[in-house]
C-alpha cells in the first residue's frame, strides 16, 4: 500500500522510518509545510516527497497519516474525510473541545475510518493490566496510580500551542485508563505547580500537575505528569486490587533507584525518549492502522475515544483554574454519537 504522512517533525520523521519497514507498505510519500523539510527526511530515508498536502492528497495514497504539529490536524482529517482517505491522527484531534466533538461527529458519520494514536494501547504491558482486569485476576479494583514522566521539557516554542500539560501529556494517561477498566471518569480534581522553566507559566501551563479521578465505579485513579523527571522516562500504571496488583512498566528500564541497602533492582539504563519507551507500541499503532486503511479492521482508537481523554484534561484545566472538584457533567459531550455508541 501507498501511504501519505504529513508533517515530518519529532514524530512524524520517526513515524516514516517506522511505517517503511512495515511489509504492508510498498511506499511512504511524505509533505511538510517547511519547504525543503519532506524532500530532505525523504532523501535522508529513501521515501518519496510531495510538493505539498494538496499534491499528496491527490496522488493516491491508501491512507493518511497525519503528525503535524497540533494545528494542521483538524483542517487535514476534514481533507482526508472529504476525500474518503482513512486517516491516522497523532493526538488531539484538534486544539479545542468544540473543534473535536465536531470531529468526532463528522468522523462518526461519514463510513471512513479514523484511528487516532494512543500507542499506549499497543503496549503490551498496557495490554496486559487491561486483560488481566478484564479476566477478574486483580479481584475489585480500588485504585490505579498513572504516570508520564517527561525526561527533559520540550522546546519553547512547543508549549503555546500545546494545549497545557494535561491535553498534552496527561491525555494519554486519561486515555488508557479508560482502555485498561472499560470505566468512564465522573469527576476530577486537578492542580498544577511550576518550578522549572518561566517559559510554562508565560504559556499559562505548568511543568508539573496531579490529577485525582473518580471513575463510574467508585475506582480512584491518581495521574501525574511532569515534564522535569531527570532519572529518565517514566511512564508506568500501577492497579491495585483486591486480589492482586499489576504494575506497568515495572522492568530493568524503570527511572527509579531504591533507597534500600543491597537492591539491585532496577539494572539497566532508564529510557531516554517516549520513541525509546514505546518504540514497539507505535511500530503495533501503524500496523494496526494498515489494516484499518486496508478494510480489515475497525479503527481500534476512534475520534469518539480521542474525545473522551480530551473531555477530561479539559475537566482538569477547569478544575485547576477554578480550584474545585468538576463533574464530567460539566464538560460538553456528542450526545447523539456517544448514546448511539454504549
Ligand atoms: N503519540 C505520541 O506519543 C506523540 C509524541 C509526540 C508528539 N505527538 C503529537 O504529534 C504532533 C507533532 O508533534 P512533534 O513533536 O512532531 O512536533 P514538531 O514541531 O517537531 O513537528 C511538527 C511538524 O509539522 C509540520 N507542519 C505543521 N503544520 C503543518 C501542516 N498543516 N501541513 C504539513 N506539515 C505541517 C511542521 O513544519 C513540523 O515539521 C503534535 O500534535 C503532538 O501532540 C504525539
Amino acid at each position: 500500500m501507498r501511504i501519505g504522512l504529513a508533517g515530518v517533525g519529532r514524530i512524524g520523521a520517526f513515524h516514516a522510518s517506522t511505517l517503511a519497514g512495515l511489509d504492508a507498505v510498498d511506499e511512504v510519500v511524505v509533505a511538510d509545510l517547511v519547504p525543503g523539510l519532506a524532500e530532505k527526511v525523504a532523501a535522508d530515508q529513501g521515501l518519496s516527497a510531495a510538493p505539498d498536502i494538496e499534491a499528496l492528497l491527490r496522488s493516491g495514497i491508501d491512507g493518511l497519516v497525519i503528525a503535524t504539529a497540533t494545528p494542521g490536524h483538524a483542517p487535514l482529517l476534514r481533507q482526508a474525510l472529504a476525500a474518503g482517505i482513512p486517516a491516522f491522527c497523532e493526538k488531539p484531534v484538534a486544539a479545542t473541545l468544540d473543534e473535536t466533538i465536531a470531529l468526532a461527529e463528522l468522523a462518526e458519520g461519514s463510513g471512513t475510518p479514523v484511528h487516532i494514536g494512543f500507542q499506549r494501547r499497543f503496549d503490551a504491558g498496557y495490554r496486559r493490566a487491561r486483560g488481566a482486569v478484564e479476566a477478574g485476576e486483580l479481584g475489585t479494583v480500588h485504585a490505579i496510580r498513572a504516570l508520564t514522566h517527561d525526561q527533559e521539557p520540550p522546546h519553547a516554542a512547543y508549549v503555546p500551542t500545546s494545549g497545557g500539560i494535561f491535553r498534552d501529556c496527561s491525555v494519554h494517561d486519561f486515555d488508557i485508563v479508560r482502555f485498561v477498566t472499560g470505566r468512564e471518569v465522573e469527576t476530577v480534581y486537578a492542580t498544577g505547580e511550576n518550578k522549572g522553566a518561566d517559559f510554562f507559566a508565560a504559556a499559562g501551563d505548568v511543568d508539573t500537575a496531579a490529577a485525582l479521578l473518580t471513575l463510574d465505579d467508585g475506582t480512584l485513579v491518581t495521574a501525574t505528569s511532569t515534564r522535569y523527571s531527570g532519572g529518565g522516562h517514566d511512564v508506568r500504571m500501577e492497579v491495585m486490587g483486591s486480589a492482586a496488583s499489576l504494575a506497568v512498566g515495572l522492568d530493568d528500564s524503570l527511572a527509579l533507584r531504591s533507597a534500600e541497602d543491597g537492591v539491585t533492582f532496577p539494572a539497566g539504563p532508564p529510557h531516554a525518549s517516549f520513541m525509546q519507551r514505546f518504540l514497539a507500541a507505535y511500530r503495533a499503532e501503524l500496523t494496526a492502522f494498515c489494516d484499518v486503511a486496508a478494510g480489515r479492521t475497525p479503527s481500534p482508537c476512534t475520534v469518539h475515544d480521542a474525545l473522551q481523554a480530551f473531555r477530561v484534561a479539559e475537566a482538569c484545566e477547569l478544575s485547576r483554574a477554578q480550584r474545585r472538584l468538576v463533574s464530567m457533567f460539566e464538560i460538553p459531550d456528542a450526545p447523539a454519537l456517544t448514546k448511539a455508541l454504549r
